[in-house]
């Protein structure tokens, strides 16, 4: 996927460049995973923003049923059949990992009804994630020019800037388990089948773990932080995500010389996700 990732990122940011000022969420945090990910699954074109309605009802699921909740579940009847549809195998473009889902079933490794919610699984979890992800990055790395300096002066440090941001700034910040047992965790005991909400933003700053944990340093050693979770239900699609968030920030990296805020950016209403829904920038060519 890596050349087609870079030549999206690349494509995309000429042109953002060229514009000099643009909304980094609206033009360019939700335009790259929106384009690269579904093609990799291999969904075609129709009606793609549909998915971010979707992404948006998956994590406001994770909190209270608030009217943003009620707001965007009136979707419901419209979006979900029309997600399950792409997810048919006769959807999927050959030689897509979407595809390969299905090659899996044919082999016996899964069985033909999970398919197709394997296949959900990847869109409910890899595409609000990313774009999430990509924005608070460009946030953090806005926010601190000298880090962006370092950055436009060594792009290979792209992939670490995001994963820093992973930690820093988290997108996924938290998650949930509920006790099968009684247990206890750090002298506190838990009763059987209680929620648990696990805060991985307060981990990735936990003082215990991490010299200067509220600073921004994109040359850290990141290695340990837990924005992708941990344990069996790590995520799965880490690997692209990384991707994803390496070539868009190459891309800009290798073409701009500074970045400043030049609006005030808005944070996205939503429970499950810590993303903002727009980013006014303006930039400077290298
Ligand atoms: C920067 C973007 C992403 C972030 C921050 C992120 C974060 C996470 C976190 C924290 C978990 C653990 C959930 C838990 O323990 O309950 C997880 C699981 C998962 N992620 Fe991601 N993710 C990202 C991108 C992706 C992508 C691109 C895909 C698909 C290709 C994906 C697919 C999944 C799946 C299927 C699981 C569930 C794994 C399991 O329960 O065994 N994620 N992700």
């Amino acid at each position: 996927m890596e050349d087609a990732f870079k030549a999206k990122a690349a494509a995309l940011v000429d042109d953002l460049v060229e514009k000099g000022a643009f909304d980094a969420i609206r033009d360019l945090a939700e335009v790259f995973p929106l384009t690269v990910f579904p093609d990799a699954l291999g969904i075609d074109n129709e009606g793609r923003e549909n998915f971010l309605t979707y992404g948006a009802m998956v994590f406001a699921g994770m909190g209270p049923e608030n009217d943003y909740f009620r707001s965007l579940m009136a979707h419901a009847p419209k979006v979900l059949p029309w997600v399950a549809a792409k997810c048919l195998r006769q959807a999927l473009a050959p030689g897509s990992f979407g595809a390969q889902v299905y090659e899996a079933a044919d082999t016996g490794e899964i069985t033909e009804e999970e398919a197709p919610l394997l296949v959900r699984s990847f869109l409910s979890a890899g595409l609000d994630t990313t774009i999430s992800a990509i924005g608070m990055a460009l946030y953090s790395l806005a926010r601190h020019p000298q880090q962006w300096a370092i950055l436009a002066a060594n792009p290979s440090l792209a992939r670490a800037a995001f994963d820093e941001t992973l930690r820093y700034d988290t997108a996924a910040p938290y998650v949930f388990r509920t006790t099968p047992h009684e247990t206890e965790v750090a002298g506190v005991p838990i009763g059987k089948n209680e929620k648990v909400l696990l805060l991985i933003a307060s981990a990735n700053r936990d003082d215990a773990r991490w010299e200067r944990a509220d600073q921004f340093d994109i040359t850290r050693r990141v290695a340990g932080h837990i924005g992708f979770g941990t344990g069996i239900h790590g995520c799965v699609g880490q690997m692209v995500a990384r991707l994803e968030g390496e070539a868009v920030l190459a891309a800009l990296a290798e073409r701009v010389a500074s970045i400043e805020i030049a609006g005030e950016p808005l944070y996205r209403d939503s429970s499950g996700l810590r993303a903002l829904s727009s980013l006014p920038v303006r930039v400077v060519t290298q």
